[in-house]
């Protein structure tokens, strides 16, 4: 399977060193063999017909800033829609910064490999957020896999195991907690008395947060992985305007103190539901099962059939996201 990667920030890194991590693995398990024949970033890309070298251009990355400066395929200045004409490609891995302004460039990348007759896999959440149904017929149109697992909870399993384990289920509500980085944020504010600052810049410095932090702090991170399971996994049909969203700006150490001698936590909760859809601070008890810590998000879904059912797993990190998007793959791979 013959992939180009877009976006090369903290989740492309980290799908490079996944790759490299477990490309015998899934030769062996899977009979894959994963070849990367683009990497594209803000600088320009590197193209190999042949596969490029993951470790070296992962060096050069990390020492230059630039993909583009890859020895003898690196090219300065070629756009990302440019390296989709470039390269013979199967899979479009779009991992770009999410833009909940228009959903640039992710939208116009995905239509086009869409277009293009190629499976996409995306981890980005903006266009995902702002035109779910479009983009969900256009794949259908064209015959191809769209998939988002990693768009929403990192590692958590949630969209995949909606789909393939609660088939006969429908979901009626979800309550959780759908962002890493805040709750990354409010855990070392409660547990060890850290700044929001200084908790902010640690979660930066671990690369779980997003390009634009403020995606995350004020809720519209946790607002778009609502609208994005409102609409995969529960037939609701919203857009991030339908979402009421306050996000952790205004909690002070004194709120977070005053609720922790009562036995409770401040978390940021995310509510869906086709009477609510809502992100915003909440009191929880500190023996509930949202009561989750550092990254972590947790999802407590309301079914029919199983009733209820909850599930945990880091919500942020380049590894763990990584592990959603290579789950993608081979499901792609094992579908076709
Ligand atoms: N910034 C996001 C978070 C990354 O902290 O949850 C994963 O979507």
């Amino acid at each position: 399977m013959r992939l180009c990667l877009v976006g090369f920030g903290s989740v492309g890194q980290g799908v490079a060193e996944a790759l490299l991590l477990k490309n015998k693995f899934l030769k062996k398990r899977y009979g894959l063999n994963v070849k990367v024949v683009a990497v594209a970033d803000s600088s320009g890309a590197a193209l190999n017909q042949n596969g490029l070298n993951l470790e070296k251009l992962l060096k050069i990355k990390q020492k230059t800033g630039k993909v583009s400066n890859y020895p003898n395929y690196g090219v300065e200045g070629v756009t990302a829609l440019e390296v989709l004409d470039e390269i013979d490609y199967d899979c479009l891995v779009e991992m770009t910064p999410t833009n909940i302004t228009d959903g640039e460039p992710a939208r116009k990348l995905t239509i086009k490999a869409i277009k293009d007759g190629k499976d996409v896999v995306t981890s980005n959440k903006g266009h995902l957020a702002l035109y779910f149904p479009k983009l969900m017929k256009i794949a259908k149109k064209n015959n191809v896999k769209f998939k988002f697992e990693a768009s929403v909870g990192g590692a958590m399993p949630i969209i995949n195991f909606a789909k393939y384990n609660l088939p006969s289920c429908s979901i009626e509500s979800i309550i959780g907690i759908l962002n890493g980085t805040t709750n990354f944020i409010l855990s070392r504010m409660a547990s060890e008395g850290s700044s929001y600052e200084q908790a902010l810049k640690e979660a930066q410095e671990l690369g779980i947060a997003e390009t634009d932090p403020t995606y995350d702090v004020e809720g519209i991170d946790a607002a778009c992985k609502s609208v994005i399971l409102a609409n995969s996994i529960m037939e609701l049909n919203c857009t991030l305007e339908d979402v009421d969203i306050t996000g952790i700006t205004n909690i002070t150490p004194e709120a977070i103190d005053l609720a922790k001698d009562e036995g409770y936590l401040i978390k940021l909760i995310a509510e869906i539901s086709k009477d609510r859809m809502e992100v915003s601070p909440r009191l929880v008890d500190k023996n509930s099962p949202l009561a989750v810590d550092g990254t972590l998000n947790v999802a407590m879904l309301k079914t029919d059939l199983a009733k209820n059912i909850t599930v945990m797993g880091r919500g942020a990190g380049p590894l763990e996201t990584a592990s959603a998007i290579l789950t993608d793959i081979i499901n792609i791979w094992r579908e076709k």
